[in-house]
């Protein structure tokens, strides 16, 4: 290292948590309501505010009222959309369409269900544009059978996948699609009616990294959580947004059954298919209540939800400033000839919430040479993903999926938060180069 700069010390993604946060915490800590209640409400609506508007000044339980009730805050992104595929209807039997390359919640939670994944491989070297690690499209057309229940796309990153060309694909599949036939239990034929509805397979985002990026579709501009059926995000302590552990899921309506009706079966299923959630149990003599299935627990806490709410107001400024840090990046990485996400384009802005790089010519061996040499420099650095068809729980033949393998070989991710300082940011940077002279 430079004898010239000190060295710093630099964290891979260290949770942005502001006196604001704190104060709302210690308020919902002393309100006497801490588990799933008002905060967690009030969450919810303005979370559906700013997926459907961007606006993130709405905060008073009358104003928040005024937004659409179609999210629903669990205890995390996995759980979320375990549900959203419950709900849709993903039984044993069925086939589930994921990328081969992300996170294993992606796949786990349509295992989950009982359904059989299916991993398509990546476009060669990612979206031309974005360079996303995004599904090779003609390879996902091809893998929809008569069994195919549901895509889940991923956002990698924050970067939005290309939906219009998703939707077509599942539009064109329409007549291999047979919907779930209604079988007297009251998640089964809700199931049923929503998937007679859409007619299609369904498209299940896994928008965990994409809180606020939005992109033209069908030739409007979008937030993630207003494209596709049904949206997962996570606020887990890495992410963007955060709530220590968190997610929500959103959906879009659906012709001709009530939406009331979906918002309900989220609470079911998260807090044990009990019909009153504890708040309602506190009404004057209103202790009785039904199960109406025996299912799950991954509800939202107030203090969870406390988080939120301020994070919420803090939101845009935390994007802006990601959006600064990747400009540096950008130049550094264009100057030293590596290939790095493009974050924004004329159709998309992405929610800024990884920064892979690609290092041209190298190997996996080198290219941990090189996140060590960045750690002995005092950078964490990180690789997103090992691709899934290569972890001992899927087992299969990564050579099934060249293209997800050729993309993680020389991938390494740098650390992208706000708490880091243009100092670091030139830090890093320069730490970069110096080991890439030595280890290239
Ligand atoms: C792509 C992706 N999907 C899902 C998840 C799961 O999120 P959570 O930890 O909130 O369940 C993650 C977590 O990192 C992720 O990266």
């Amino acid at each position: 290292m430079s004898d010239a700069i000190a060295k710093r010390k630099i964290s891979f993604s260290p949770p942005d948590i502001s006196e604001l946060e704190i104060a709302e915490v210690t308020e919902a800590l002393r309100s006497g309501w801490i588990t799933t209640g008002p905060r967690t409400k009030l969450l919810e609506r303005r979370l559906a505010a700013y997926i459907e508007t961007g606006r993130t000044d709405v905060d008073t339980e009358a104003d928040a009222a005024r937004w659409s009730n179609r999210v629903a805050c669990l205890n995390s992104a996995t759980a979320s959309e375990e549900l959203n595929l419950r709900i849709w209807g993903i039984r044993e039997g069925d086939e589930v369409i994921v990328p081969a390359y992300t996170y294993t919640a992606t796949a786990s939670a349509a295992i989950h269900c009982g359904a059989t994944i299916k991993f398509v491989d990546i476009q060669k070297d990612g979206d031309p544009i974005t360079h996303m690690p995004e599904m090779d499209y003609a390879a996902l057309e091809a893998a929809i059978t008569e069994k195919t229940k549901a895509i889940v796309t991923v956002d990698l990153g924050g970067i939005v996948c290309d939906y219009d060309r998703v939707f077509e694909i599942v539009n064109a599949r329409r007549s291999l699609f047979m919907p779930l036939k209604p079988d007297g239990s009251p998640l089964g034929d809700l199931s049923s009616r929503i998937q007679k509805a859409v007619g299609r397979v369904a498209v299940i985002a896994d928008c965990a990294h994409s809180l606020g990026a939005s992109r033209v579709f069908r030739g409007e501009r979008k937030y993630c959580g207003a494209i596709a059926d049904f949206t997962s995000f996570s606020f887990h302590a890495v992410k963007n947004f955060t709530t220590a552990e968190g997610g929500a899921s959103t959906w879009l309506p659906i012709p001709g059954v009530d939406n009331s009706e979906i918002y309900k079966m989220f609470q079911l299923l998260s807090l044990h298919g009990q019909n009153k959630d504890a708040l309602a149990k506190t009404k004057l003599g209103a202790w009785e209540y039904d199960i109406i299935g025996p299912w799950y627990k991954c509800n939202m806490t107030d203090i969870m939800a406390a988080i939120g709410l301020r994070q919420l107001d803090r939101y845009p400024g935390l994007l802006k400033r990601r959006t600064e840090i990747i400009s540096a990046y950008n130049k550094t990485c264009d100057a030293l000839g590596i290939s790095h996400l493009v974050h924004h384009t004329e159709t998309m802005d992405s929610s800024n919430h990884l920064y892979l790089i690609r290092i041209p010519g190298i190997g996996e061996q080198q290219r941990n040479l090189i996140i060590e040499k960045m750690a002995e420099r005092g950078v964490a650095t990180n690789v997103h993903y090992k691709p899934l068809p290569m972890m001992t729980a899927y087992g299969m033949d990564s050579s099934d999926y060249p293209n997800a393998y050729d993309y993680y070989r020389n991938l390494v991710t740098l650390p992208l938060h706000t708490l880091l300082s243009d100092e670091d940011v030139e830090y890093v940077c320069a730490m970069l180069k110096g080991v890439m002279k030595e280890a290239v």
